[in-house]
């Protein structure tokens, strides 16, 4: 289902590339990070193609949450503790500049896309641990307190309160700045190679190049395979709901986030690394949550999201990598996809200008310190058992005793494959490999996709690609 973003609003279609091309900057992605960083290098004076291998804002910013804060659940205390104070100083101080970027943007230029400024807060039981992230916010000049003052019909003690944070449409939003620019769509990058972008459509012969399409495609160099893995949310939006006096986001894994947008209330949670969902229920669980604290709500919609994480919490934007100098990357933004594309554009425009970003370091993606390193170790433990599985897995089902409406790895002709029983009873097969470096791929049966445990590519139950890193369906058949 679409997102209550993308069924009410409409951006213009764009031409795909029609033959090769020369640029002083392509940006590959018509996300929010790609616009924001293409219209802060154009109204620098930068001569900026904007590459999207579907339509402008078809990825994950049309199923984003849209909350507009630093408060990126209880991280200061830990970043403090992993990165020292002036890293995450910094890292607290970019994502404040970007919610005010994003105001003065759409002040100066008038985009109706429903901002509003209000506070954010992190809710929990463990008030010690609210009061020291409180205090470690604090300490490092943002606006944080903690508080008792909450909805009786929160589950909490008491909650970290940043204010003057902000929400709005973000396709509305992205619709106004995307505009101005020139976006080639339907025109995905193939190979990048040195200064040339290689698309479906022609060559991008580009002076700077930035990626800015979630999950960089480009295996090597960059390595962000290895440091990166992705992760799923979901999300209802419900009416007859009551009127909150901010965002919300509670502490722990079955954390639910809380936001109006007019009438509705965006209720999500869920979450679980991508290609980890073999018994499926997210939705249930929201609807659960939904039925205790809200009775008489009723669902209007609902979708899901996916973000790329990084081991220590901070994103990638910078260099992409020592042997590409003249290119860039912005991904990694965690669950905080709004304020992390702003800050890609704001660090992003001053690099290619030649200057030094006073948020660069946090987000440099060469940087190899104490909060990266082990989680660096951890990411490759996944990706080694899904290539296992892969390779060793037998299947415990033979296709036909696959029953409608379920999905799984089955046996089919005597050999492994992943397939699909629609209700009507006919059967789809897939490869269960992943074609983008060979892992084993899971059924969610929440979204009816193949998902891929390692890096999270995704694919729908005919096999056709949804998102990458992969670049191309699995092909039907066994695998
Ligand atoms: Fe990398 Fe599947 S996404 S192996």
């Amino acid at each position: 289902m679409e997102s209550i973003w993308s069924q009410g609003c409409q951006i213009r279609a764009r031409e795909p590339l029609s033959g090769d091309l020369e640029c002083e900057v392509a940006v590959v992605g018509a996300g929010m990070a790609g616009v924001l960083i293409a219209h802060a290098l154009q109204e620098a004076g930068h001569q900026v193609v904007v590459l999207e291998a579907n339509r402008t804002g078809s990825g994950q910013t049309g199923n984003t949450t849209a909350k507009v804060t630093a408060q990126h659940g209880l991280i200061y205390e830990k970043l403090i503790r992993t990165l020292g104070k002036d890293r995450a100083r910094q890292y607290g101080q970019a994502h404040q500049a970007a919610i005010q970027a994003y105001r003065d943007l759409i002040r100066r230029e008038r985009i109706d896309c429903g901002w509003q400024d209000c506070s954010a807060y992190v809710y929990g039981k463990d008030r010690e641990q609210l009061q020291g992230e409180a205090e470690a916010a604090a300490s490092l000049g943002l606006p944080a307190v903690f508080t008792r003052d909450l909805p009786p019909w929160l589950p909490a003690e008491g909650a970290v309160r940043f204010d003057h944070q902000g929400q709005f449409h973000p396709l509305q939003f992205l619709r106004a700045v995307s505009g101005q620019l020139t976006i080639y769509e339907n025109t995905p990058v193939q190979i990048a190679e040195g200064d040339l972008l290689y698309t479906t459509r022609g060559k991008v012969r580009a002076e700077h190049i930035v990626f800015a399409c979630h999950y960089p495609f480009v295996n090597v160099p960059g390595l962000y395979f290895a440091r990166m893995h992705q992760t799923r949310s979901y999300v209802l939006a419900l009416e007859h709901v009551p009127r909150l006096d901010g965002m919300f986001l509670g502490v722990g894994p079955d954390s639910i986030s809380l936001r109006n947008h007019g009438d509705l209330l965006l209720l999500g949670g869920g979450g679980h690394r991508t290609g980890e969902n073999p018994e499926g229920g997210r939705y249930d669980f929201l609807r659960q949550v939904a039925g205790a604290w809200f009775p008489g709500s009723r669902e209007v919609a609902h979708w899901s999201a996916q973000d790329c994480m990084t081991p220590d919490g901070a994103a990638y934007i910078g260099p992409f990598a020592p042997s590409r100098p003249h290119w860039y990357v912005a991904t990694g933004f965690q669950k905080w996809g709004m304020t992390a594309s702003m800050v890609s554009a704001l660090v992003l425009r001053d690099l290619i200008d030649g200057k030094e970003s006073p948020y660069g370091d946090v987000f440099d993606p060469g940087r190899l310190e104490a909060g990266l390193l082990p989680g660096l170790a951890k990411e490759g433990g996944p990706a080694v058992k899904g290539i296992m599985k892969q390779v060793f897995q037998r299947p415990k089902l033979q296709a036909d005793q696959l029953p409608a409406g379920h999905g799984g790895i089955v046996k089919l002709d005597g050999k492994k494959a992943g397939a699909y029983r629609d209700e009507n009873g006919d059967l789809y097969p897939v490869a269960t490999r992943c074609p983008h470096l060979g892992c084993q791929l899971a059924w969610n049966p929440d979204e009816k996709s193949w998902d891929c445990p390692c890096h999270g590519s995704r694919f729908d139950c005919r096999g056709e690609l949804l998102s990458g890193p992969a670049q191309r369906g699995i092909c039907h058949g066994k695998g």
